[in-house]
């Protein structure tokens, strides 16, 4: 691992930094435009849920940087209730906010590895990792 940066998600503008020092972070790595898009929309819904169902968590970010294998993991992590429906939320749709349902599975599919660690009262823990091919 190369760098690590954190963002801090508490104002919805947050949001919109997360976003940006993502797609930058994934631009010096190597990330065409469209991978960087894919990237940067995958940190805007992790970061909207924190914000929305934390209200404050972190969005950090890795670089993974070998001569034959480059790619940026990134991690959201806050403390806030956990998620109870673990169960149903990779499925399309499920939402307890009204919202579309569409977040976490869109996250799963934009990137090429997604694990979700979370417990009901103990915060919720989301990384996903994109590889550069
Ligand atoms: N960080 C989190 N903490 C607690 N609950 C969460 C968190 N992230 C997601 N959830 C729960 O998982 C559900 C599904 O999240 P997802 O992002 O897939 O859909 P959504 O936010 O409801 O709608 P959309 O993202 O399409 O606007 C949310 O409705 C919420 O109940
Ligand atoms: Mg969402």
């Amino acid at each position: 691992m190369d760098f690590q940066s954190c963002v801090n998600i508490k104002k919805e503008w947050d949001i919109v930094g997360a976003r940006q020092l993502g797609r930058d972070i994934a631009g010096k790595v190597g990330f065409g435009t469209v991978d960087q898009a894919r990237i940067a929309t995958a940190i805007s819904e992790l970061a909207r849920n924190i914000y929305l169902y934390a209200g404050t968590g972190k969005v950090c970010f890795e670089t993974i940087e070998e001569i034959n294998q480059k790619g940026l993991i990134i991690i959201a992590m806050d403390d806030g209730p956990g998620i109870r429906e673990l169960n149903q939320v990779m499925e399309d749709g499920f939402s307890t906010s009204g919202g579309l349902g569409a977040g976490l599975p869109g996250v799963k599919r934009l990137m090429d590895e997604f694990d979700i660690q979370s417990e009901q009262g103990n915060g919720t823990e989301i990384k996903v990792v994109k590889w550069l091919r």
